[in-house]
């Protein structure tokens, strides 16, 4: 080996610049970074061939005195903290120190200031920031140039890909970064072309224009926003609804204290809270932003701080969790303007059906004949179609439409009119024309009472008059008998009566009538599926929407209107109605005029 020695300041700024400045967007990062840290409310960044050529970002923050330009491009030199406690809370984006230098060793860099009377210009040349320190023009703020990226760093200039790439990336950063600061106005031009023009946001309307330009209207449309609080934390933003799920995780923005990360806690509580909505393989995408004492995050792990520690990761994921579940849970069309007296009205039963009365219904002839005694509105039948028939049209329907609106309000989801190939309901609403799907909406119906009554007390069993063996792999055999317990919870009771074969005595009262036998062996492979001997409780949601799988309505199945109306009405009670336990819609609306659009009809 060879004498150990000291490298040159000019080396040992190229090598820290490798970990802080590795593509032309992380110069970019770090420089609109320390305009937002000077206090900025407009920035402007210009781009030449890719940044290859040229960077430049302008702003009018507080500027740098004409005595610490100098200083500003020396290695560790900071102005944002001081000591070993102010890295205990950081409030600011930048703290090392170290961004302009790095940046001034791999580059032609210059740097204008102007802070308080006079602006100064200051272009070093190989880290000899003395020689070329002189009066400039500009106005307040600070402005740095940087030309030639990696010109001296020819290893480093070969990993570049090309200009559109490198420029999109910039994009993408700036976009980021506007993302983070609603009230600051940004500006890209490149090559010479002005590319976004952002401008600051007095109010939340503004916020929204912001929103739009950067990830794309639909996201807005489709998009929830949420505001949690808690003693010390807080979460506000925008999550997508789970029907508007992307193929990839590339519109998922997550800022902390105002800083942009890629946090795994998070991303884990966002996976869990969307794991029942969101169709399998599908990505959520959002906009959040959680702010915590900054004493409880460390944002001090990683050289580009695109990453953080937070103190308490439990607490954390358990608040993010909560607030995206909640959000997402929220019942969709909204029933707080629609009591439930009124939907009792409709269905004519006991208040708040529970899911063992919506089974009964749904197995029951008698119910549609209950309904209709006790219902004030006997609408189910004479409003629309004599189940099956077809009289869809007939004058005497649209009249009842009518008058109906006078008497009672119509409910979100509306009225059954028919049921198309077995598969779909068709019901009228104050809006025009709601189709649901009757297996997808009930399966959702019966998976959250499932998971409801499993957490309250646990699922209730009921013999069965016959007990029923089962022909299972002696594996499964073995699971059965081993989880008896986990089993009972679940309501159902077994016997292992031979090495491959289990005896069904009892099973959870919510699914009687179904498929006893392919049932059990969906469930025991679930819990070979998902290892579940030690984490049952993790994985109880699986087995329970297996469960609520079986314990739907199968396409196929024909249902009266009084059927469908209570189904409509459970919907309307139900969170997270929109999607089905795999993520696929429930049901859909066509307005009316979307309705005439169609049919080329003015009103
Ligand atoms: N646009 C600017 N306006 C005002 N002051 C600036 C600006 N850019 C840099 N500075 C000053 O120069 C100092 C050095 O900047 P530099 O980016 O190298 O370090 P930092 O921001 O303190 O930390 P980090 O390396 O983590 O970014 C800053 O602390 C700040 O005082
Ligand atoms: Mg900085």
């Amino acid at each position: 080996m060879s004498k150990i020695r000291i490298l040159g300041t000019q080396l040992a700024n190229q090598i820290a610049a490798g970990e802080v400045v590795d593509r032309p967007f992380s110069v970019v990062k770090e420089l609109v970074e320390n305009s937002l840290d000077a206090g900025a409310r407009h920035i402007h960044v210009e781009v030449e061939n890719g940044g290859m050529k040229l960077l430049k970002v302008r702003d009018d923050g507080t500027g740098i005195p004409a005595d610490e330009l100098v200083l500003a491009l020396g290695r560790h030199s900071t102005s944002k903290i001081y000591d070993l406690v102010d890295l205990d809370a950081i409030g600011t984006l930048g703290f090392r120190g170290e961004a302009l230098s790095s940046i001034a060793s791999v580059s032609q860099l210059t740097l204008i200031s102007k802070h308080s009377e006079s602006a100064w210009l200051l272009q070093p040349e190989n880290c000899d920031t003395t020689a070329s320190l002189r009066p400039a023009a500009h106005p307040q703020g600070t402005t740095v140039e940087v030309r030639e990226l990696f010109y001296n760093t020819p290893a480093r200039r070969k990993f570049l890909r090309s200009e559109v790439t490198e420029y999109n990336n910039i994009s993408a950063c700036i976009k980021r970064l506007a993302l983070s600061r609603f009230d600051v106005a940004f500006t890209l031009t490149n090559n010479d072309r002005l590319r976004l023009d952002l401008s600051a946001s007095e109010k939340c309307l503004d916020e929204q224009e912001r929103l739009r330009a950067i990830c794309g209207p639909s996201f807005l449309d489709n998009a929830i926003y949420l505001n949690n609080q808690s003693s010390n934390l807080m979460i506000k933003g925008w999550i997508s609804i789970p029907t508007f799920s992307r193929s990839q995780p590339d519109l998922q923005y997550l800022f902390v204290n105002g800083r942009y990360v890629k946090d795994k806690t998070i991303a884990h509580a966002v996976r869990q809270a969307y794991q029942d909505v969101l169709y399998k393989g599908r990505h959520p995408a959002f906009v959040l932003y959680l702010e915590t004492d900054l004493r409880d995050v460390d944002v001090n792990v990683h050289p580009t701080k695109h990453e953080v520690r937070f103190k308490d990761n439990k607490v954390i994921h358990r608040f993010v969790h909560s607030a995206l579940d909640s959000a997402l849970a929220e019942r969709y069309p909204k029933t707080d303007n629609f009591s439930d007296t009124r939907v009792d009205l409709v269905v004519g039963s006991q208040p708040k059906r529970d899911i063992m009365s919506l089974v009964d219904i749904l197995s029951s002839h008698r119910f549609g004949e209950q309904a209709d005694r006790n219902s004030p509105r006997k609408k189910c039948d004479i409003v629309g179609l004599k189940s099956g028939s077809a009289d869809f049209f007939n004058d005497q329907h649209n009249k009842d439409i009518v008058s109906q609106d006078d008497r009672e309000p119509i409910p979100p989801l509306g009225f059954a009119v028919a049921q198309l190939r077995y598969a779909y309901i068709l019901a009228e609403n104050a809006t025009g024309l709601v189709i649901v799907d009757a297996h997808a909406a009930h399966e959702r119906i019966v998976y959250e009472e499932l998971k409801r009554t499993y957490e309250q007390q646990g699922l209730v069993s009921q013999p069965l008059l016959v007990p029923q063996g089962v022909v299972v792999t002696e594996t499964e055999a073995d699971l059965g008998e081993r989880h008896k317990e986990e089993f009972s919870k679940l309501g159902f009771v077994l016997d292992r009566i031979s090495s491959e074969s289990l005896l069904v005595r009892e099973l959870p009262a919510i699914l009687r009538g179904c498929d006893t036998e392919q049932l059990v062996c969906d469930i025991l492979a679930d819990l070979i599926h998902y290892d579940i001997s030690d984490r049952l409780s993790e994985e109880i949601h699986h087995i329970l929407s297996t469960m609520a799988c079986h314990g739907s309505v199968r396409v196929n199945r024909k249902l009266t209107l009084s059927e469908m109306n209570s189904l409509l009405r459970q919907m309307e009670q139900t969170e997270r109605i929109n999607q089905c336990n795999h993520g696929r819609p429930t049901w859909a609306e066509f307005s009316l005029e979307e309705i005439d659009k169609y049919f080329m009809r003015g009103r």
